[in-house]
């Protein structure tokens, strides 16, 4: 019996096989994918990030099946699914916190490459697609955050928009086609739901798609930052430092996993809201277009660059600078395989300038991003009698200051990582 079992599922195996690359792509993808056999701890993130992208589309589609975009019923649909519609609470729970985690877990995931020098060649597209991918992403967090129509969604929204009137020429059209009216109406929650559950997903899949595929063609870096293809056995022709990814990091990744649930899970259970960090009290209030709440912030994941954006002063009015260092502070990590001019890969043989780089630049970005949550006046001012920060705004000056750090990681790195004294790499992983 057992053997006539094995041999029909060897043969629908064989018949698929005959239409369709299912065992060889297994083989190539999974079983005889050879990673490199000394991943830690920061190699747990991209497995995690590809979870949270298919929690977010399954939630997605149960939160659609109920939710309304329609200006006058949107709000209410949403506390619907809270109050009413089997198991709602828990799919919005785990739908927002995952919007919260799914950042998380990126920035842990672009914080490895920084460390490990994944973008430095072959692996500038992997790193592009990545660039991408978190473009798209912060996108799909924005149009989704306007869905509840909450007060928060709506006066968030406002600002954004206008934003991007201050674009010379092409802003104020370019605000009148992300809204579809003058004013953030029910056509701009009709075409943010649009982008937000079918355009945008459908580019992050793509992209993910992508990623993955570059990633296979040249192998995972690792935390030493030898290329493990370097050093095959002579007869396989298997790298000597590489594994088989189906079991060693199937069951890997499953440990990742179960962590990063219960997290998930007690976040969920116990602090959806995460003292409005994830959640903010001001969405709890239907949107009112007639009544500004006192303090707009963006939720915390686009905080850093919030704060670059109100670091920078208008000029002759405008606000075009501050947008536009806003934007670069984004897209400036697509340059980094270019700017990087280091001869080694990972921290660990780096030397003493790369590393106090890449703090600063960390201690900037969590300063950045404290700063942008709260209002401008946070810390009060500089007393008037202090030369040239007379009566300034001393968290703006803050802000100031740490933008120049964030900007000067990028901007002097070719200086830097040309004159960093780096240490001997390993020919083989060092484990
Ligand atoms: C939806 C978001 C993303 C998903 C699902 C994803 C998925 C993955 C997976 C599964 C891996 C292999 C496992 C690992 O190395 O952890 C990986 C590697 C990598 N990802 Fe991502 N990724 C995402 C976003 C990003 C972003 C935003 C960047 C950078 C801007 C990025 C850059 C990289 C790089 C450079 C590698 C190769 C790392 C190495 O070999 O050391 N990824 N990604």
């Amino acid at each position: 019996m057992a053997n006539s079992t094995q041999q029909d599922s060897k043969n629908l195996v064989g018949w698929i096989d005959a239409r369709f690359p299912l065992s060889s792509t297994v083989k190539a993808h999974i079983t005889e994918y050879y990673a490199p056999k000394n991943f830690n701890f920061w190699y747990f993130f991209g497995a995690l990030a590809t979870l949270i992208l298919v929690i977010q589309i399954l939630t997605g589609i149960f939160l659609t099946m109920n939710y309304k975009p329609e200006a006058s019923l949107a709000f209410a649909s949403v506390e619907y699914i809270m109050r009413d519609v089997s198991w709602g609470r828990l799919i919005r729970y785990m739908h927002s916190t995952g919007a919260s985690m799914f950042f998380v877990v990126v920035y842990l995931h672009m914080f490895r490459g920084l460390m490990y020098g994944s973008y430095k060649t072959p692996r500038e597209l992997i790193w592009l697609f990545g660039v991408g991918i978190f473009l798209v992403l912060m996108g799909e967090a924005f149009f989704g955050y306007l869905l509840p129509w909450g007060q928060m969604s709506y006066w968030g929204a406002q600002v954004i928009i206008n934003l991007f009137t201050s674009i010379p020429f092409i802003g104020p059209d370019i605000s009148l086609w992300l809204r579809g009216d003058y004013t953030v109406s029910d056509a701009t929650l009709n075409r943010f739901f649009a982008f937000h559950v079918i355009a945008l997903p459908l580019v992050l899949l793509g992209l993910v798609m992508a990623h993955l595929i570059a990633l296979h063609e040249v192998g995972s870096n690792n935390p030493d930052g030898v290329e493990i293809k370097k050093n095959k056995d002579p007869k396989t022709h298997i790298p000597l430092d590489g594994i088989p990814f189906h079991p060693y990091y199937t069951v890997k990744d499953l440990m990742g996993v179960s962590v990063f649930l219960i997290v998930f899970t007690a976040i969920i259970f116990f602090a959806p809201e995460m003292g409005g960090y994830f959640l903010e009290a001001n969405n709890f209030i239907p949107a009112d277009p007639l009544k500004t709440p006192a303090h707009i912030a963006p939720v915390w994941y686009f905080t850093p660059y919030y704060s670059i954006l109100r670091a920078v002063p208008p000029i002759l009015n405008s606000q075009f600078p501050g947008v536009a260092a806003m934007g670069l502070s984004v897209v400036s990590f697509a340059f980094l395989p270019w700017l990087d001019r280091s001869p080694v890969k990972s921290i660990r043989y780096r030397g003493n300038l790369y590393k106090k780089w890449l703090a600063a630049f960390v201690v900037s970005f969590l300063i950045l991003g404290y700063l942008g949550t709260e209002p401008s006046n946070v810390w009060g001012q500089f007393s008037a009698n202090i030369p040239l920060l007379g009566g300034a705004d001393r968290a703006t000056v803050v802000a100031r200051i740490f933008s120049v750090v964030y900007f000067s990681f990028f901007a002097l790195m070719p200086w830097y990582t040309k004159r960093d004294k780096t240490k001997p790499v390993p020919e083989r992983v060092t484990g």
